[in-house]
């Protein structure tokens, strides 16, 4: 039986490869995406996402628009240092027709999990400021969602900040309320995610493979190693993370990444680090453990996936 998840995207070039892993993985069900302001505009995010699946030929696919700015923070958008990574518009035709689900995300996401048997991973892939919405709107839900699987956070280093990642500093009190909301919760942070770079030669692997989703990630992934190679190099030139697809790639095969059950709480109120995931490695809190925190990942396991998943058609 696949797994039943749900996106919550800012889509966004690593956003749009994590989409097309969740819409042709055979293990997944993908049960629709939901926007949030981050990458750029939640509307920017929304169009994006329509691309995506208009691409793919899975237009049917919904998505719900969410949340335009943070919980409590002036819209920090524009102070992204990622942009030149991203753009506001990913390069695809645009969407053909206006088929946004009407409502709004939070309310689709409060619905579809009463109305589920507790069977939908909920994957946030940008900043939590939906999630965090719904489970504050309708606390009810929490019991009805059997895992959280969050990209974001960092512990060794950020790259929003020297502390804070991106995802989790655009809108840290959001992120503070779904990191404390008592349900299992995986972190696939950058410690993790910059151990798997994909690669130029990978990019030409994808291309090779012919098909739709190979061929548009291989573009965006070319787009981000140019930025990253220009503005925050690796430990090895010519690749780059591809955050959120490793999300969802250890969704459908855990063994992707290497986690460790701690304590992991965000900090809201701070001149320096506010933003930061921090990480109570050695137990010196007190708190019981509430995040499966990565450190590690399988840069060969990770590429194999993509050129597996994105060799499929719809
Ligand atoms: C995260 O920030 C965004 O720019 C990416 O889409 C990813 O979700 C990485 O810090
Ligand atoms: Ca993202």
């Amino acid at each position: 039986m696949p797994t039943k998840v749900i996106l919550d995207v800012d889509t966004g070039t690593d956003d749009a490869v994590a989409l097309m892993v969740a819409a042709l993985s055979p293990d997944l069900e993908l049960v629709g995406a939901t926007t949030v302001n981050g990458n750029t505009a939640v509307h920017n995010c929304t169009e994006n996402t329509l691309r995506v699946f208009d691409w793919i030929g899975l237009p049917e696919i919904p998505v719900h628009q969410g949340m335009s700015r943070p919980l409590a923070r002036e819209q920090m958008t524009q102070l992204n240092p990622a942009s030149r990574i991203h753009g506001d518009l990913l390069d695809l035709p645009q969407a053909t027709k206006a088929r946004v689900q009407p409502g709004h995300a939070v309310d689709w996401l409060i619905e579809t999990l009463l109305a589920s048997s507790g069977d939908i991973t909920l994957v946030p892939v940008g900043p939590l400021t939906n999630i965090a919405t719904a489970i504050q709107k309708e606390p009810r839900i929490l019991e009805r969602i059997p895992e959280i699987v969050i990209m974001g956070g960092a512990h060794h280093h950020g790259n929003s900040t020297a502390s804070a990642e991106f995802n989790i500093w655009l809108d840290p009190e959001a992120a503070r309320i779904v990191v404390n909301c008592g349900r299992p919760i995986r972190m696939i942070p950058l410690d993790a995610t910059h151990q798997a770079l994909v690669s130029l030669d990978d990019c030409s692997a994808l291309r090779n493979l012919g098909t739709p989703a190979a061929e548009a990630a291989a573009r965006f992934v070319e787009k981000r190693i140019d930025g990253y190679d220009a503005t925050q190099p690796m430990h090895r030139p010519n690749a780059a993370p591809v955050h959120d697809a490793l999300a969802v790639c250890a969704i459908i095969d855990p063994t992707i990444v290497t986690t460790h059950h701690i304590p992991v709480d965000v900090e809201t109120n701070a001149e320096l680090s506010v933003g930061r995931t921090v990480c109570d490695f050695r137990f010196r809190s007190g708190r019981p453990a509430n995040v499966h925190f990565a450190m590690d990942a399988d840069e060969p396991k990770f590429v194999r996936m993509l050129m597996e998943i994105l060799g499929r058609t719809a």
